[in-house]
């Protein structure tokens, strides 16, 4: 039998990133070969995404495309993996005649048994959720690189109203501690500098008494010179321990991803986010205190039912008070079977835009007003490589995860620290030169500055 070659598509989250590599080893174990040319393979798989409805609508404008692919060659086996997967079941295979299977998160060791049946004529359906499964012993399959994501913990048990996650990755489990501190350890060997944790909750991550702080800890003991990152923090969960831990050691980035969703009490109550603006803002001032330098990025949603004009200005004023690096943000998208979508969706559409709008602007002028303020600081950069717009800069990132450009310098290459001087600024991106190679900071050298 010829080798079969997989093409896989992964779209939405970082957590789908790492879930496709995970596929990818599942597969490479029994022999498939990968291709980046979607006419050369003979199993085509999407790795898809229901958190908006948008996204999902990309994904079936995909999928029509790929029609074509399987018009030409009738040996082609198509999947849809994923949330939507998760979401759809059934309907995807009734609704799509092109989908030949459909495996959602936590059956992904027996894709390669749905492909073999799929290739024997026969469609497959693998949906069920686990409350155990965590892929712990599979190492994911990646290319040589500089940054990795390594998925800590699956799953949500927050019911956000507005959100599709618990039903489509179901329910928290968290990844054995030593498991991740090997991965770590071989992803070091390899030359890799950064790493980023993941979960959709990674502050409830739990091993046998083993909380996030600890895994925080274990991760950036194992090499000094590698940058660990994670997301996502639920403003609830995010305890002074973690904080503590933060400051403590240099190479955990000064950087947190703290969702807030709305400024409004109200609006935070139907969301069920379970915290008032009072308790986030404290959090924010505590962080602050116990990690100096620290920033923050965020997630907003514009226009939840019910959402007034007044209670719309509150978000702006918590991202005001706030001033985030950064923010993702979005109109609101009714996803059947949660909460929120019993809710009327009352919002009229044009006002949804107009509100995103108004947040979009602010938090630009507000990133570009603190990316200006850097100007004339020295920052400690990780080299990625070129710059994407010439070979005459270089780019690589802060540990508060700004981009900076810097004109190429002699011996200076991706995977490098190195001491940049900011000499301008926009939004998006600081500029800067080369100042010298960094010494990487100690354990104690930040403890003395956080002292
Ligand atoms: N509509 C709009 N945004 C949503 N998010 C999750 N569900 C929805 C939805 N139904 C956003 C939240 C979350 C981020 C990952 O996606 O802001 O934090
Ligand atoms: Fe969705 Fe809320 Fe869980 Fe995040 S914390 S995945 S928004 S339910």
């Amino acid at each position: 039998m010829s080798i079969n070659k997989v093409y896989i598509e992964t779209y939405g989250c970082q957590m789908n990133l790492a879930d496709t590599e995970v596929v990818k080893s599942i597969l490479n174990n029994k022999g498939y070969e990968f291709t980046e040319n979607i006419n050369k393979a003979n199993v085509v798989l999407l790795n898809t995404c229901s958190v908006r409805d948008n996204a999902e609508q990309r994904i079936y404008g995909r999928l029509g495309n790929i029609k074509n692919v399987k018009s030409k060659n009738d040996n082609v086996v198509i999947g849809i993996l994923g949330c939507m997967a998760e979401r759809l079941r059934k309907d995807l295979i009734e609704d799509k005649r092109v989908v030949d299977l459909v495996v959602g998160p936590d059956e992904y060791r027996r894709l390669p048994e749905f492909i073999d049946s799929a290739f024997a004529g026969e469609k497959g359906i693998g949906v069920k959720l686990s409350k155990t499964e965590t892929y712990d012993d599979i190492i994911p399959y990646r290319e040589e690189g500089l940054s990795a994501w390594i998925s800590v913990m699956r799953g949500c048990d927050k019911f956000c109203t507005f959100c599709v996650v618990p039903f489509t990755r179901g329910r928290e489990r968290s990844r054995n501690l030593d498991s991740i501190v090997r991965e770590i350890e071989q992803l070091s060997e390899r030359g890799f500098k950064e790493v980023t944790l993941l979960g959709q909750n990674v502050n409830s991550y739990n091993d046998n008494g083993n909380d996030f702080a600890d895994l925080l800890a274990a991760t950036a003991e194992v090499d000094k010179t590698m940058r660990i990152r994670f997301t996502t923090s639920h403003p609830q969960d995010l305890s002074d321990k973690l904080l503590y831990t933060i400051a403590e050691y240099s190479n955990l980035c000064n950087y947190i991803h703290l969702p807030v969703q709305s400024g409004s009490n109200r609006i935070l109550e139907l969301m069920n986010r379970t915290y008032t603006i009072e308790h986030y803002l404290n959090l924010i001032d505590k962080a602050r205190k116990i990690i100096p330098g620290v920033s923050f990025s965020t997630d907003i949603i514009s226009g939840f039912p019910t959402e007034t004009e007044e209670e719309h200005k509150m978000t702006l004023d918590v991202m005001k008070k706030v001033r985030y690096d950064g923010a993702y943000m979005f109109k609101y998208s009714p996803r059947e079977g949660t909460k929120a979508y019993r809710m009327k969706d009352d919002v009229p559409e044009e006002v949804k835009a107009i509100r995103l709008s108004e947040i979009i602007d602010l938090q630009q002028k507000i990133s570009y007003e603190i990316n200006r303020e850097l100007i004339g600081s020295t920052e400690e950069v990780l080299v990625e490589g070129f710059s994407r717009k010439s070979d005459d800069f270089l780019a690589g990132r802060t540990g508060t995860n700004k981009v900076v450009i810097f004109p190429i310098v002699e011996g200076v290459s991706a995977g490098d620290y190195v001491d940049v001087k900011i000499n301008r600024a926009t939004s998006a991106t600081l500029f800067g030169d080369f100042i010298q190679r960094s010494n990487i900071k100690t354990t104690t050298d930040k403890l003395q500055r956080t002292a």
